[in-house]
């Protein structure tokens, strides 16, 4: 089983799968009973994740930003800039839409030569069926483009994760909120 989990892992599934279990295992209101395991085409049991990512990057007390260090040259690259974020996981993309978690961790911009950041987060599970829960997501991230980040590692519901996630930018209407679709698909 363990061995199936893990080729099953390397597979790029998401075109063959999501459509399959997408519907049983959104974290949309009539899902949220959903058991927390699906069966991909190839028999191995894996999870797929649908939320929205909300972070308010102004200063004032709502924002969940803090830069720790600027960027280290007068270039315009984020090179050399550390952040801290305690970000929100939504079921929707509309800012009023439930809170089902956070997003904690630090960001890096580590790239001399483009905008890339590598990203180090917790993303903590506070409601829905995985509260409790956590997933370590370790990866680089370049805002623009379909972002593929590691699933590294996860506790309670995600111990012994292991998968991917893929995110990329939806249309804000807050010039203060980035918002980002992530679909994340795991064996554990
Ligand atoms: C921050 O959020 C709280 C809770 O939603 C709200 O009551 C408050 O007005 C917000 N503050 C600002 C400055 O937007
Ligand atoms: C973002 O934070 C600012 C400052 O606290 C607040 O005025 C604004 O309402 C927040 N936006 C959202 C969508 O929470
Ligand atoms: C996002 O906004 C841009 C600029 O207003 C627009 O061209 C684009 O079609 C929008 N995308 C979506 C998915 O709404």
């Amino acid at each position: 089983m363990a061995a199936s989990h893990r080729a099953n892992a390397t597979i790029p599934l998401p075109l063959i799968v999501a459509p399959l279990v997408a519907v049983l295992l959104l974290f949309s209101s009539a899902a949220t009973t959903a058991a927390d395991g699906g069966v991909d085409s190839a028999g191995g049991d894996m999870t797929h994740l649908h939320f929205f990512f909300h972070e308010n990057f102004s200063a004032g007390p709502n924002g969940t930003t803090a830069a720790v260090s600027p960027p280290a040259r007068g270039d315009g690259s984020s090179f050399g800039s550390v952040g801290v974020v305690d970000d929100m996981l939504k079921e929707g993309a509309d800012p009023s839409s439930r809170l089902i978690g956070r997003v904690q961790g630090l960001t890096a911009g580590a790239s001399l030569s483009n905008g890339a950041v590598t990203t180090m987060l917790n993303m903590v599970f506070t409601d829905g069926p995985y509260k409790g829960s956590t997933l370590a997501v370790f990866g680089r991230a370049v805002l623009g483009t379909v972002i593929e980040r590691p699933v590294i590692g996860g506790t309670g519901a995600f111990r012994m994760a292991r998968g991917y996630t893929l995110s990329k930018m939806v249309n804000s209407t807050d010039p203060n909120l980035l918002i980002l679709e992530y679909n994340v698909y795991l064996s554990h």
